[in-house]
């Protein structure tokens, strides 16, 4: 490993330089006016995983985005791991909070500012380049390689379950490796051995054929903005509990023991507070933060839309009012069943005097493994030796949606190991990603392959 590892030292600038091209490319997969660039994302994608020594790469047509696949499959008797990443990245507007352009990425400070920087291109990159130390360095990867690279990730992976299924040969592994995560905090490197599921909506309410003068109309019709934002205060009580019959019935309580291990981990809840701007946390009563986030579901309010909002005022009665609205998911709740239980609340709550519809958009299940498999102690060796330090065990709040696909597709399983930090700005204007992690990551990501290789 030593001449891996030097190769990685020496090569260090470098790879930023390769990455600032991905970088470059904004595979916005939300907004179709950048389906062109997503396409060339995925054939950016393919063309380096060629360059780095991946054989048979192919990019797969979807009825979205396209996938991109490659192998090596050389290490005859060894194990296979099958590495998953998006190269699709969020929107980024409002683009007037980012300190440089999110398309061109800039180091500052020891970190690297782009949209996609570790959400999720930077960790894609970081397997890329560990792969391309063992290639170049002794034309060979000790273990076999199927690496998957999907781009409608950030809208939901709505073409990527079937592909697993109708692909199931050829992605059969013995391990899913994932990095598209923080680790627990800045030092404190960590396996995530949990996610939370997704289920989002949206919900448009109608009153009337057109916008009315409120002096003229005002008094004889329903408010659209009105009754919405009381369809959506009815979806809680006072203390924050869910009130859709039936939403807690599939949750699992956490573990005494899950408890005792979340309340060790390094976490300042005043520094958390304060680093958000928040005036006070505010959640579900009896439980902690970390479990609130990592164990515990939500419903939330994305986006509300309605009348007017420009400057000065106008007195109108408006026809419609839209909200998004998404819940996170913990084991075992279905996104569909929930839906489903929502869809009936909701018409339960919603008044006659408007019409309202739901919209199902994306989701995910929630995922959760134990952690005493030689993959994962694999996993742990190989980030003590990146880091200097052996990595904590934590859930995230966050989905991957394909994640549970994997677990009950190819009955395999995976290790979530991340090199982003809580403060990434993932999602957010001056998205970054830390330049030490990123390398010790590679470093990291080099010996994952030699440990597993060793089981
Ligand atoms: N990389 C994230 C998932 C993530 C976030 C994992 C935080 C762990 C912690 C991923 O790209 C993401 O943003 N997922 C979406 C999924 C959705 C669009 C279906 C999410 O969680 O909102
Ligand atoms: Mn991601
Ligand atoms: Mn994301």
């Amino acid at each position: 490993m030593d001449k891996i590892v030097d190769f990685i030292n020496v090569n260090r600038d470098r790879y930023v330089s390769e990455l600032k091209d991905y970088l470059a490319i904004p595979s916005i997969s939300a907004l179709p006016q950048h389906a062109g660039d997503v396409r060339q994302c995925a054939e950016w994608t393919a063309a380096h995983m060629r360059g780095i020594g991946l054989n048979d790469v192919q990019v797969f047509e979807t009825r979205g985005n396209p996938i991109v696949y490659g192998e090596w499959l050389g290490a005859e008797g060894a194990p296979t791991i099958l590495f998953y990443g998006h190269y699709d990245v969020q929107p980024v507007d409002p683009v007037h909070l980012w300190t440089s352009p999110p398309f061109e990425a800039t180091v500052r400070d020891g970190e690297l500012y782009a949209r996609g920087s570790a959400d999720d291109k930077g960790q894609v990159f970081m397997h890329f380049k560990a792969i391309e130390a063992h290639m170049k360095q002794h034309g060979r990867l000790p273990v076999n390689m199927k690496v998957l690279i999907e781009g409608e990730e950030e809208v939901g992976s709505g073409n990527l379950d079937d592909f697993v299924r109708e692909h199931r040969d050829r992605l059969k592994a013995d391990v899913v490796v994932i990095s598209d995560s923080p680790m627990f905090d800045r030092g404190v490197p960590s396996i995530c051995y949990g996610l939370r599921g997704l289920a989002y909506f949206q919900i448009d309410v109608r009153g009337t054929k057109s916008d009315l003068h409120s002096g003229s109309f005002g008094g004889a019709v329903a408010n659209p903005a009105f009754v919405l934002a009381s369809i959506l205060a009815q979806m809680k009580d006072k203390s924050g509990r869910i009130k859709i019959p039936g939403y807690y019935d599939d949750v699992v309580e956490l573990r005494e023991e899950e408890r005792q291990e979340f309340a060790k981990l390094p976490f300042n809840e005043r520094k958390y507070r304060q680093d958000l701007g928040a005036p006070k946390l505010h959640g579900e009563p009896g439980y902690t933060t970390l479990e609130r986030i990592w164990a515990r579901p939500t419903f939330e309010v994305n986006g509300l839309l309605s009348g007017f909002t420009g400057e000065g005022a106008k007195t109108v009665i408006p026809a419609v009012a839209m909200a998004k609205v998404s819940m996170r998911l913990v084991p075992n709740q279905d996104p569909k069943k929930v839906g489903d239980l929502f869809e009936d609340y909701l018409k339960k709550v919603a008044p006659k005097s408007v019409e309202v519809t739901l919209t199902r958009m994306h989701g995910g299940k929630p995922w959760m493994t134990a952690f005493d498999n030689p993959y994962v102690q694999a996993a742990g060796r190989a980030i003590e030796r990146g880091f200097g330090q052996k990595p904590v065990f934590n859930r995230e709040g966050g989905s991957i949606p394909v994640v549970s696909t994997f677990s009950d597709e190819l009955g395999i399983p995976c290790v979530l190991f991340g090199v982003g930090l809580p403060d990434q700005n993932a999602h957010a204007p001056d998205e970054k990603l830390d330049l030490g992690n990123f390398h010790n990551g590679v470093i990291a990501s080099a010996y994952l392959y030699d440990e597993i290789s060793r089981g």
